[in-house]
């Protein structure tokens, strides 16, 4: 087994992010959270050199004794007696039982949870440690609750891209009013440079919360501001699945009344089908799910996903995912579908053929072509001025789409 550790490079500005997501301070672990999560491109994992002897510590797993390196992950510690790690798992079905999906991290999602001496925790952040007792077995862990890191429970006074048009306010000017309570998800499967919500993305520092935790904090903010509409952000909502179902499931029980809306807004990038379904049936009224792009080489610009094999199944997953809304889910719940602008990273070429192949299933469904500003990775890219903003909208409407809404400097524009 090759080692590595994460390090800094000359251009750390020491704005201290990384320290704020890390889990193993003392002794790098090489999780590589705090690679993933450097807004400045600073940290890199080097590799340990071949004569540095590491100790090894005694551990259990599923009741057998093991005995891994020190100064790893749980999940490298796994990965190291025989178990693999997914980040994505593109056909049906649950993992194997040496099988462990991951797909963010970095801490956030839970995905990757086993039981640690009792206690469901994140595998991939957790630094292994002698003594300790695994258990990976899915009964097991399905006795135990889910958990996942979530944060920032408040109104929200413009709404995101499940949002209907005739709720949203035109100004930023006017945003005195809250139309909707939202919270956001952290850990994400994407790495995008332009990620809006990084400080969120790629945290993992507060407290997890099981599904019904978050479902009373959001009934009692849904109450505090006086709004029907309930959402869920990220970071991306969908990664564990198991904790959003039984999340939508505990906020439509504590909210029965018939004004209450669930609103889910995702990349759509895992979102299989019967995913679509699992969602319905367990409250979800809403969905605003964005596009990445048509062409491989522009979901991995806007992404940040370099490995183009899993570039590939996400940019396709979440095609399969914006088509089954569309199609089969319009009339039963609001949809919405998000459109990334920015001249760095999509051609107005490309904008017309997404708007085209929409269109191509309903005309009418609502699109929010998003102005894509210069933030996280990416301070080099010009911000799309308000006039920028109104070409994308005449190239979607030219392309057959009916109900298109803008997101510019100066408020939305469109219906
Ligand atoms: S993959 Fe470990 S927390 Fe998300």
């Amino acid at each position: 087994m090759k080692f590595k550790v994460a390090r800094k490079t000359a251009v750390c500005t020491n704005c201290g992010f990384c320290q704020l997501i890390c889990r193993s301070h003392e002794n790098c672990i090489g999780c590589a959270a705090c690679v993933d999560a450097c807004p400045y491109e600073a940290r890199g994992l080097e590799e340990i050199s071949e004569s540095e002897q590491r100790e090894a510590v005694k551990i259990k797993v599923n009741h057998e004794k093991y005995s891994v390196p020190a100064r790893i992950s749980v999940l490298s510690a796994l990965e190291f007696i025989g178990f693999t790690s997914v980040i994505y798992k593109d056909k049906e079905g649950e993992p194997g039982d040496t099988e462990i999906i991951a797909p963010c991290r970095t801490g956030g999602c839970w995905s990757c949870a086993v039981i640690i001496n009792g206690d469901l925790k994140p595998s991939c952040v957790t630094p292994v440690e002698a003594g300790m007792e695994i258990i990976t077995g899915k009964d097991a862990i399905e006795k135990k609750e889910p958990k996942r890191v979530v944060s920032g429970f408040q109104g929200h006074a413009v709404g995101g891209v499940g949002t209907p048009h005739w709720l949203k306010p035109r100004s930023f000017g006017f945003m005195l009013k809250f139309i909707e309570v939202a919270c956001f998800s952290h850990g994400c499967i994407l790495r995008c440079p332009t990620c809006q919500n990084w400080e969120i993305t790629y945290s993992a520092a507060e407290e997890p919360l099981s599904p019904a935790e978050a479902a009373r904090i959001t009934s009692y903010e849904r109450g505090r501001c006086g709004v029907d509409r309930m959402a869920i952000s990220g970071g991306e909502s969908t990664l564990n699945r198991r904790w959003l179902l039984e999340y939508l499931k505990e906020l439509k029980r504590l909210n029965r009344d018939k004004k209450a809306r669930l609103h889910v807004d995702t990349n759509a990038v895992v979102l299989t089908g019967d995913y679509i379904d699992a969602l319905f049936l367990a409250g979800a009224t809403d969905i605003g799910a964005d596009v990445k792009g048509l062409e491989l080489d522009t979901f991995i610009r806007i992404t940040g996903i370099k490995e183009s094999g899993l570039a590939q199944k996400l940019l396709d997953t979440e095609w399969k995912a914006i088509k089954c809304l569309v199609e089969n889910y319009s009339d039963k719940m609001f949809v919405g579908i998000g459109i990334p602008y920015n001249e760095a990273l999509i051609s107005l070429d490309e904008i017309y053929k997404i708007g085209e192949r929409i269109a191509g299933w309903s005309p009418d469904v609502q699109i929010c072509a998003l102005d894509y500003r210069p933030v996280f990775r990416r301070m080099d890219v010009r911000k799309p001025s308000y006039e920028d903003m109104l070409k994308v909208k005449a190239v979607l409407e030219e392309s057959g789409l009916r109900c298109v809404i803008c997101q510019t400097e100066f408020g939305r524009i469109g219906p």
